[in-house]
């Protein structure tokens, strides 16, 4: 089943989803990127369920609203600065702070400065600092399109793309670590 926000994908019922989910057909997503921030906004809340089953709060609406929301920036551009525009898009519809946000630092494991400037981006850090933030990026880092995939796999290809031993990939492995350690033991994604 395609088309429209009221499709049952993923099921979260948060208030802010619909909304987010309406937002991407009104900005003009195209259709496979909506099917991955759909696949994204599922695994992030079973991190998120997963997390919050051993005692840390999270805010799941939160978390849900921003992995749909993380690439709306490509129904106009994707190259890299999409989380920038994506960002801008989602405070120009009236989101919360927190959702552009999400969306600004998604990309890679984050990005500091000086990396941000080399890549032509405006230089500051795009980091993730809130749970709900590294959420969201690592999520994204483990779905290529709609289709799941173990850490490794991921940090194979990051290994690819930039070139062994690049520190975003030692970023990677650190928000893994993280992640997994709140999920606690038994809980491994994908
Ligand atoms: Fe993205």
């Amino acid at each position: 089943m395609e088309s429209g926000p009221d499709e049952g994908i993923g099921a979260g019922s948060g208030p802010l989803r619909k909304k987010a989910l309406m937002a991407l057909y009104a900005a003009g997503c195209p259709p496979n990127v909506i099917k991955h921030s759909l696949a994204v906004a599922e695994l992030a809340m079973e991190i998120s369920r997963a997390i919050e089953r051993n005692g840390v709060r999270i805010d799941a609406d939160l978390v849900e609203a921003g992995a749909l929301l993380h690439d709306i920036g490509r129904a106009r551009t994707h190259a890299i600065d999409h989380a920038i525009v994506g960002a801008s898009m989602v405070r120009g519809m009236g989101f919360p702070e927190a959702l552009a946000r999400m969306v600004e630092v998604h990309v890679g494991a984050g990005i500091p400065a000086d990396e941000a400037e080399e890549l032509g981006l405006p230089r500051r850090d795009y980091l993730p600092t809130t749970l709900e933030e590294k959420i969201v990026a690592y999520a994204d880092k483990l779905v290529d399109e709609d289709r799941r995939m173990a850490p490794e796999e991921f940090a194979r290809r990051f290994s690819k793309a930039l070139g062994p031993g690049h520190p975003a990939i030692s970023r990677f492995w650190r928000l893994h670590r993280e992640i997994s350690e709140l999920m606690g033991r038994g809980s491994r994604v994908s």
